[in-house]
């Protein structure tokens, strides 16, 4: 069986395509995941996708991803920079953490410039747009051996 990666996007991210596309691109979320699940299927690896704008709910993916998962991909959107509780529940999860941000948040506003989130990341990919995913994926399926 294809080892499982999950993807979790957090808040404002269902609105990819429409919210300051100038910063996130034309992509839509819905896009993001069908490019998600190709890469995977050519990696080997079975993708599950998910979205929420509640800290709550991406910490119990991350628990869920405990039982299941060999590896999680995670753009945590804004929570990056505010949630130690985010970082804690990825600090329970036992495989490799590879962290997303679509736009270049280092050319961005300076609380944008620090993540919780990357103490933790096996290997962090930022600015290059929703392809990112798909490098987080290649990166991952090395890591794990897929
Ligand atoms: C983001 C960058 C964050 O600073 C921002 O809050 C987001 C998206 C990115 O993908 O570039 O919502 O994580």
């Amino acid at each position: 069986m294809s080892p499982i990666v999950t993807i979790l996007n957090g808040p404002n991210l269902n609105l990819l395509g429409k919210r300051e596309p100038e910063i996130y691109g034309r992509e839509t979320l819905a896009e993001v995941e069908a490019d998600c699940r190709r890469v995977g299927a050519e990696l080997g690896l079975s993708i599950e996708f998910h979205q929420s704008n509640r800290e709550y709910e991406i910490i119990d993916f991350i628990h869920g991803a405990r039982e299941r998962a060999a590896g999680i991909v995670i753009n945590p959107a804004a929570f990056t920079h505010t949630s130690v509780a985010i970082l804690d529940a990825l600090h329970t999860f036992a495989g490799p953490i590879i962290e997303v941000h679509i736009s270049n948040v280092h050319k961005r506003e300076a609380f944008r410039h620090h993540s919780f989130v990357s103490a933790v990341a096996s290997g962090v990919i930022i600015g290059c747009g929703t392809q990112g995913y798909a490098f987080a994926l290649q990166r991952l399926a090395k890591l794990i051996g897929a």
